[in-house]
Formats: structure tokens, sequence, C-alpha cells
């Protein structure tokens, strides 16, 4: 797979927690987001290098590669997978068990083109101007959707890329539930289900309970609606109506929202239809656009 040029995009804005992760400080859905205070990413990036939790985005800096390195010379993607999350664990990125027992099963390093550092803590380019995740929005995400990825339970990844994410939310639904990937970008849908069929969540994918989708994710997919959990993959300038329609009462959406400056959102389906909105951190991510758009970089 060709890798063009792209800027590395999926990461949260490094930075001191407790200085700019203002839900801990703020009641954030309290109030209209234009209001919240912005600390600038350069700003953030200085702070950062005191804290070697915190991953530095674009440059492959060599506080990024403390992960890689270790694990590069020997074991196989199991081991190196293993290795990375203990690493997230110990930065305290995620909370629950499920979370490592699903990013072990599914080996990262089969989603990545070849050559891809595929452990180290850092988004990486996959082509067509998109990028696969890094492992810690990886691991947040499904931590912030696993009360809602529980067997049985109906979940879409809009923006699925290289399938990653989609293969770890149909491994937590298990068979009985439904894992659906949308993504626009058609040669990603082909190599994501290549991946897929590598990768342990494989007899999902046959049976039909996992599936990957061409198509606008800003309309959801409503054929397997309504969902206990949406998660978007690229930034929404506002939240798209079609996801909130589809999201079920009890439900979970986790989308990153803004153009330069972006939170990702937390919004929860209440019984009676209302929503609850909340920014969990800030993040930098590509844009959720139109095809064309994308390709013209
Ligand atoms: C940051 S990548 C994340 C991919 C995936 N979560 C992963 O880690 O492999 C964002 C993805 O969203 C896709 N995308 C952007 N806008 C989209 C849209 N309107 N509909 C569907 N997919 C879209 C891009 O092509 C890209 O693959």
């Amino acid at each position: 797979m060709p890798l063009l040029p792209s800027p590395i995009l999926a990461y949260r804005a490094p930075y001191f927690k407790h200085l700019t992760n203002f839900s801990s400080i703020l009641p954030h859905h309290h109030l209209p987001p234009l209001l919240l205070p912005r600390v600038p990413t350069a700003f953030l990036r200085t702070f950062s290098l005191f804290n070697p939790c915190s991953p530095l985005s674009t440059t492959g800096n060599s506080l990024l590669s403390r992960m890689e390195k270790p694990f590069s010379g020997s074991g196989g993607g199991m081991a190196k997978s293993k290795a990375m999350v203990e690493q997230l664990r110990r930065c305290g990125v995620f909370h629950s068990e499920k979370v490592a027992e699903v990013m072990e099963t599914i080996d990262r390093g089969l989603f990545v083109p070849a050559g891809t550092p595929a452990y180290m803590d850092s988004p990486m380019p996959i082509g067509h101007n998109a990028t696969i995740s890094a492992p810690h929005m990886h691991a947040m995400c499904l931590d912030l959707l696993n009360d809602n990825l529980q067997p049985g339970m109906h979940a879409l990844d809009v923006g699925s890329g290289t399938g990653y994410l989609t293969a770890c939310f149909a491994v937590m639904v298990g068979s009985e539930g439904r894992a659906v990937g949308i993504e626009h970008i058609p040669e990603l849908v082909t190599w994501s289900i290549e991946n897929i069929k590598k990768s342990k969540a494989a007899s999902l994918l046959e049976e039909g309970s996992l599936s990957v989708h061409v198509g606008d994710g800003r309309q959801g997919y409503p054929e397997d609606a309504p969902y206990d959990a949406i998660h978007v993959g690229a930034a929404a300038p506002e939240i798209p109506k079609a996801l909130i329609e589809q999201l079920k009462p009890g439900g979970r959406l986790v989308i990153p929202v803004g153009t330069f400056f972006q939170d990702l959102q937390v919004i929860d389906k209440k019984q009676d239809g209302s929503l609850s909105v909340r920014t969990e951190t800030s993040v930098r991510y590509v844009p959720l656009t139109s095809r064309e758009e994308q390709l013209r970089g």
C-alpha cells in the first residue's frame, strides 16, 4: 500500500492532565463549548517533555519510542501487543481489564502497512491521507465504550480505516452481537477486511457478526441501528445528526469534535432520549469529511 505524505493525526493532544483536562475541574457539559479555555498545542508539547507517558504526536520523538525499543528485537506480535498494553496500563490510559484483553487478542501488527512500527504509541500513515490512530487513543476509546460493548450489543465504527478497532469491537460484543465498520475509501475497506481475516476476529467476519462497508460515515449505517456504541475515528465540525438518531437509548457515542482544536466528546443518550454531553480530553484527528476533500488533502 503506498504511503502518501500526510499529517500524522489521531492522538491525544499532549498535556499535563491536571493542566488541561478540564473535565476534572469544570462541569463541561453545562458550558457552551466556546466558553471552554483552550491551551495551545505548542505550549502543551513543551510541557509534555517532562511527562514520559505523554505522547508527542507527529515526530517519532525519542520519548515516544520508549515503548517500542525494548520489544522490537524479539518476541512475536502477541508479546509486543502485551508489552504495549502494559505500558498503556502503567500510564493510566485505560482501567478495564477487558480493554487489555482485547488489545492483546487483536494484534495491531496485522493492521499496519509493512515496515510500520506497529506498537509505537503514535498514529501512523496508512495511505489516502488517513492514519491508524495511536494505541493510546484506541485504548481510551475502548475504555470509554466498554459498558456499551458487552456481549450481544451493537457497535458502529465510523471511519474504520485499518479495521483494528472494528475487530476489537467485534471480539467484545461476540458472535451474538454486531460490529460494523464504515469507511469512505474503498481501498481501505478492502485492505481492512484482509487485515481482519488474518486476525483473531476472522471467524466473526466469516459468520457475519462483523462487517465493513464503503460509505459516508456521517450518515451512519442504518441497517444495523440502533447502536449501543458508536465510535467516530475522524474529527467532525459538529456531531452528525444521523449518528445521534442511530444511537440506542442507553447508548454512548464517542467522537472527536472540532477543526483545529478538537475535543473528544462523550455523548450518552438517556432512556427518555435526552442527551448528556461531556468532553473527555483534547485530541488531534484527521477530519470527518467527503472522500474528495480528504483525497485532495
Ligand atoms: C484517523 S483515521 C482512523 C482509522 C481507524 N480508527 C484506525 O485506527 O484504523 C480516520 C478514518 O476516517 C475515514 N473517514 C473520514 N471521513 C469519513 C467519512 N465521511 N466517512 C467514512 N470514513 C471517513 C478516513 O478515511 C480514515 O480512514
